[in-house]
């Protein structure tokens, strides 16, 4: 019996020491003292089998073995709750002596891109579609299809870089070359802007670019009159410069439109008293316009005895300038970080 006490003595505190977790050290102390069929529980019930004397040495050696069972239960109990509280700590646990990372950077638009989208959602809430064109375009698009054909001089008004090996094509020099190819995609009535690169072989200054972006847009339908347009140019003014602008209108001709405009607002950094943004005139060109010429809506399969329609080509990187006091266009297309990190 005193053997069988020391075996089961010397099994479960080996199982006691090497328990993992709580539900197994639970295990085990039901295994040697739980009350129905704990082992240690066995034994002490077969001690009333036993003769006086014996009964009280092993019931004594019974109870001391109890006792250290007991304590190793309470003790790896303790442990292994400190090690929870410490396995949590240290999940938690923040070296505050690291070093920091290294700061990411992190991309952003390009102030076009900006003015882009922003004028892309307030002509989409008038329900104009954004179309895209390509920027290595046929002569005719160009050119031809809106009523400048080959021989005509206002193909001097944009020197034009051509491509080597595409003998009938040019970096286009306008948007206004989606026209066309617009109208005859989609016929009339239509509503549609396009934004996009323009190229042209200027001698760049601060004020011209050879690469910079333009915004397209035009509307076709039944009844559409010039008010129609100056409607039109006059909310996309306002939005961009403020509910104060006032929007003027100059004959100028443009080979696509009959009447053509040169569209100018009123310079809003010093309210039409005349400054250097304005050059003192009081007065700032923002786009060309005018009422789509009958050839050009031929060109697009449209009948110009049924619709008419407007045309209108913003300089999109001069509106960039004018938003955020841009002096040098060059600054633009520079790649210049120094310069980009600022919108
Ligand atoms: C045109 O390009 C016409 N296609 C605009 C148009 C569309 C008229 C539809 C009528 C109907 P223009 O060459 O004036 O027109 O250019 C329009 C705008 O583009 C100018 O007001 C100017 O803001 C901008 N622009 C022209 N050339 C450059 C350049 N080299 N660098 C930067 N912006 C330019």
């Amino acid at each position: 019996m005193q053997s069988k006490l020391q075996k089961l003595k010397t099994s479960a505190l080996s199982e006691i020491k090497s328990a993992k977790n709580k539900t197994r050290l639970e295990e085990v102390e039901v295994k040697y003292l739980g009350r129905k069929n704990g082992e240690l529980t066995g034994l002490l019930k077969g001690l009333k089998e036993l003769g006086g004397d014996e009964r009280k040495t092993v019931g004594q050696i019974a109870n001391e073995v109890k006792g250290e069972i007991e304590n190793a239960l309470a003790q790896k109990k303790k442990e292994l709750a400190q090690s929870e509280i410490g396995g949590l700590l240290e999940k938690e646990r923040v070296d505050i002596s690291q070093p920091a990372l290294p700061k990411k950077e992190r991309g952003h638009f390009h102030p076009n891109t900006i003015v882009q989208n922003e004028l892309e959602d307030l002509f989409t809430s008038m329900g104009f579609m954004v179309l895209d064109g390509p920027e290595l375009e046929s002569d005719y698009y160009n050119f031809t299809a809106i009523n400048i054909p080959e021989t005509h001089p206002a193909r001097d008004m944009q020197d034009t870089f051509y491509i080597n090996g595409h003998p009938n094509q040019v970096m286009r020099t306008h948007t206004s070359s989606v026209q066309v190819r617009a109208m005859q995609k989609y016929g009339a009535p239509l509503r549609m802007i396009v934004p996009g690169k323009c190229f042209r072989n200027e001698a760049t200054d601060v004020r011209h670019e050879h690469t910079f972006y333009q915004l397209e847009g035009v509307a076709v339908d039944k009844g559409i009159n010039f008010s129609h347009m100056k409607g039109a140019l006059e909310t996309v003014c306002k939005s961009m410069f403020g509910s104060e602008t006032r929007v003027r209108l100059r004959p100028k001709f443009y080979p696509f439109v009959e009447p053509g405009v040169n569209g100018e607002v009123t310079c809003f950094l010093c309210k039409s008293q005349g400054c250097r943004l304005c050059k003192n005139t009081g007065w700032l060109e923002v786009f060309g316009a005018g009422m789509i010429h009958p050839n050009v809506l031929k060109e697009g399969g449209v009948d110009p005895k049924v619709y008419s329609g407007f045309a209108f080509g913003f300089g999109l990187t001069r509106l960039v300038m004018l938003k955020y006091g841009i002096e040098d266009i060059r600054l633009l297309e520079s790649g210049d970080l120094k310069f980009l990190e600022q919108f």
